[in-house]
């Protein structure tokens, strides 16, 4: 069982063990909002993530994320929570471009 702690959600922790899932799929089956416009098909990056800590417990970044790093909209602390696996614990934040208008974020 690995954990995910959100830092700007109150340092919500969900403690996940199908570590075949995507990020993603951990955050929604655990009933919280994350923006993903395109339906988690890697094309756009709305669900992206910020890594504060444990990127090196995320896979290798997708063909769809190298697109988006190679291009300069995935920066080198950010991950698309659709296309991260994990496989050990990892701190995060939702950046200011996924916030969602009907939750309170802490920072
Ligand atoms: S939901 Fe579109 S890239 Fe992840």
């Amino acid at each position: 069982m690995v954990k995910i702690v959100i830092e700007n959600l109150g340092r919500k922790e969900l403690l996940v063990n199908n570590l075949s899932n995507t990020v993603l799929t951990h955050l929604q089956e655990n009933f919280l909002d994350w923006m993903h416009a395109c339906g988690a098909k890697g094309r756009c990056t709305t669900c992206k993530m910020v890594v504060i800590d444990g990127m090196e417990n995320i896979n290798e970044l997708t063909k769809a994320e190298l697109k988006y790093k190679n291009a300069g909209a995935l920066l080198h602390n950010e991950r698309l929570t659709c296309q991260a696996t994990i496989n050990g614990d990892i701190t995060i934040k939702v950046p200011d471009s996924g916030k969602l208008p009907h939750l309170t974020y802490s920072d």
